[in-house]
C-alpha cells in the first residue's frame, strides 16, 4: 500500500513539475535551514520524491565557498554512513549564492545562477520552475518578497513561495503583512506553513472523525464536556529569550499551532478532500469563535527551578526587558457559538519550562446518566502527538472475577505497537512534499489567519497594555498553582483513581513504567 501511494505522490509532483524544479532557501545558513529545511529536503531526496532535475539553490549573506557549503549542508543533515552515497549526490545538486536581503544586484545575481542552472539542464521555457522557501527572520520577509517577484521571478513557469510563521504581531500587522505579500504573489503560490499541519496524529484527525460512523455521531455537545490540546515543553528560552520576549507562548504556539488543532477537530464534515473545501470548513467554523476574554485565561511565567539549578526566564542573558510580563505559560480558553458546540470549553494549554515533553488532545465525554454505577469517571479520547502517537480511548469496564466493581482501562492504538516498521516522517518534510504535489490542504489560507488574529488580538492587547503580570512557576513544574482550579471550572474532571496510561515506553512491549 505505501508503495503504491509513494508512486501515486512522484506520479503527481512530476506530471506539474516535469521541467524541473529549483529549490532556493533563503536565509540557508540560519536555524530553521539547518534544523528543518535541509534534513527535509533530504529526506525527500532520498525517499525519490524529487522530479527529474531537481537543484536546490542556498541564498544567504555569509560569504562562503562550495566546499564550505557543502560541509554545513552535510553537518546540518546528520545522516548515518549507510547513506553516504545517497547524500553525495544530493550535495551534487547543491549550490550557495551569497547575497544582501534588500538589493536588487544580489538577487539578479542569483537569476544569472538559477538560469545557468537551468541552461546547463536544458530545461525548456515554460518549465523553470521554482520554489522559493524563506526560512528568514520576519523583518526581512518583504523585502525579500519583493527582491524575488523582481528580479528572480521565473515568468511563465510555476513559482511557489514557503513563507513560514510570524505571519505579523496582531491583526493589523498580520493584515499589512498579507496585503504586501498578496501585491507579489497569488494566493495560489503562497504555502503558509504551520508544522502542526505536517504532524501525522494532525492529520490523522480527519480521518478519525469522518471516516468511523461511531466517532461521528458522539462529537458534538451532546455527549462531549470539554476538549483539552496541551502543548508541554520542557526547557526554557535557553539563550533564545530576546526573540521569545516579543512574541510570547500565546502567539508562538496557541493562536498557530494549537488552533490549527482546534480547528480541524471542530470543523463540520468538509464536502470533499480538496484543500479549498477543508480550509472553508476550518474558516467557518473560527467565525463562529467569539474573541477569547481575559477571564478565560491563566497566564504564567517560569521562575527558578526548585533545586535552583535552572534559570528563571528573567534571568536569560538575552532578554532586554528584564521586567518582562511575557508569558511562557498560557491556558485559554474558547468558546464555538454553533449548533454542535454550544457550552463546550476549548481549553487550550501551552507552556515551555514544564516537567514534560508532550503534546496531546483529551476530550472527556459527559457524566454516564443515572445511578447504575456510582461515580464512574467520565470517557476519555486521547490523541497524543508527540512522544509516541497514539490514540487511546479509557472506558470502564468491570473489574473481573467475582466483584462488580468498575474499573477504568483503555482501547489502545499505539502506533509502535501496531505498526511494525514504522516510519513517521518528519512535519517538514511531508509539508515540503505538499509543496511539490501543489496541494494546499496542510497550508493557512489568509482568511483562516485573519480570523485567527480577531479571535486573539484582544486578548493579546489587554494582556500588553494592562502589564497583567504572569502567575510564576518553578522551572520543571506543572505550571502555576492555580491551573487545576482553573480548569475544575470549566468542569474538567481529573480522575480520582490514579491512572497511569500503561503503554508508556517507545518499544512497545507494554510493561508498565
Ligand atoms: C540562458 O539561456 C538564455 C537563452 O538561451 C540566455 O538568454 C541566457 O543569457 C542564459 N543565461 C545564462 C546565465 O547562461
Ligand atoms: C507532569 O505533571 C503531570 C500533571 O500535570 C503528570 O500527570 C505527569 O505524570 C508529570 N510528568 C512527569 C514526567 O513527571
Amino acid at each position: 500500500m505505501t508503495s503504491s501511494f509513494s508512486e501515486e505522490v512522484r506520479k503527481q509532483v512530476e506530471t506539474q513539475l516535469h521541467g524541473g524544479i529549483t529549490i532556493v532557501v533563503l536565509g540557508a545558513s540560519g536555524d530553521l535551514a539547518k534544523k528543518k529545511t535541509f534534513p527535509a529536503l533530504f529526506g525527500l531526496y532520498r525517499n525519490g520524491f524529487f522530479p527529474p532535475k531537481t537543484h536546490i539553490v542556498g541564498y544567504a549573506r555569509t560569504k562562503m565557498t562550495h566546499e564550505e557549503y557543502h560541509k554545513r549542508v552535510s553537518q546540518y543533515i546528520k545522516v548515518p554512513e549507510v547513506f553516504r552515497k545517497q547524500l553525495n549526490e544530493f550535495l551534487a545538486i547543491s549550490t550557495y549564492v551569497d547575497g544582501q536581503y534588500d538589493e536588487d544586484a544580489s538577487y539578479q545575481n542569483l537569476n544569472k545562477h538559477i538560469e545557468k542552472i537551468e541552461n546547463d539542464s536544458h530545461i525548456a521555457d515554460g518549465h523553470k520552475n521554482r520554489l522559493f522557501y524563506m526560512a528568514l527572520p520576519p523583518s526581512v520577509f518583504i523585502p525579500v518578497a519583493k527582491g524575488l517577484k523582481k528580479n528572480v521571478y521565473s515568468r511563465g513557469s510555476i513559482n511557489r513561495v514557503v513563507v513560514e510563521k510570524p505571519f505579523g504581531m496582531d491583526l493589523d500587522s498580520s493584515r499589512r503583512l498579507d496585503k504586501e505579500l498578496g501585491a507579489l504573489f497569488s494566493e495560489d503560490e503562497i504555502y503558509r506553513i504551520d508544522h502542526y499541519l505536517g504532524k501525522e496524529m494532525v492529520k490523522n484527525i480527519m480521518t478519525l472523525r469522518f471516516a468511523n460512523v461511531f466517532f461521528g455521531s458522539i462529537w458534538n455537545a451532546q455527549h462531549i464536556e470539554n476538549v483539552q490540546i496541551t502543548f508541554k515543553e520542557p526547557f526554557g528560552t535557553e539563550g533564545r529569550g530576546g526573540y521569545f520576549d516579543e512574541f510570547g507562548i500565546i502567539r508562538d504556539v496557541i493562536q498557530n499551532h494549537l488552533f490549527q488543532v482546534l480547528s480541524l477537530l471542530a470543523m463540520e464534515r468538509p464536502i470533499s478532500m480538496s484543500a479549498e473545501a477543508i480550509r472553508d470548513e476550518k474558516v467557518k467554523v473560527l467565525r463562529c469563535i467569539p474573541p477569547i476574554v481575559v477571564s478565560d485565561a491563566l497566564v504564567g511565567q517560569y521562575g527558578k527551578s526548585v533545586d535552583g539549578t535552572k534559570p528563571g526566564y528573567l534571568e536569560d542573558d538575552t532578554l532586554k526587558n528584564k521586567q518582562s510580563v511575557t508569558p511562557t505559560f498560557a491556558t485559554l480558553v474558547a468558546w464555538i457559538n454553533n449548533e454542535r458546540w454550544q457550552g463546550v470549553p476549548f481549553i487550550l494549554k501551552a507552556g515551555k519550562a514544564l516537567n514534560e515533553s508532550k503534546v496531546d488532545v483529551r476530550i472527556q465525554f459527559k457524566n454516564v446518566a443515572g445511578q447504575l454505577f456510582k461515580e464512574v469517571p467520565r470517557n476519555e479520547l486521547v490523541i497524543r502527538v508527540q512522544p509516541n502517537e497514539a490514540v487511546y480511548m479509557k472506558f470502564n469496564n468491570k473489574l473481573p472475577g467475582l466483584s462488580f466493581q468498575t474499573t477504568i482501562s483503555e482501547l489502545d492504538l499505539s502506533y509502535h505497537r501496531r505498526y511494525s516498521d514504522l516510519r513517521i516522517p518528519d512535519a517538514y518534510e511531508a509539508l515540503i512534499l505538499d509543496v511539490l504535489r501543489g496541494d494546499h490542504s496542510n497550508f493557512v489560507r489568509n482568511d483562516e489567519l485573519d480570523v485567527a488574529w480577531t479571535i486573539f488580538t484582544p486578548l493579546l492587547h489587554e494582556l500588553e497594555t494592562s502589564k497583567v503580570k504572569p502567575i510564576e512557576y518553578a522551572y520543571g513544574s506543572r505550571g502555576p498553582k492555580q491551573l487545576d482550579e482553573f480548569v475544575k471550572r470549566y468542569g474538567f474532571r481529573r480522575h480520582q483513581e490514579q491512572y497511569i496510561w500503561p503503554i508508556q515506553n517507545v518499544d512497545g512491549t507494554g510493561s508498565r513504567k
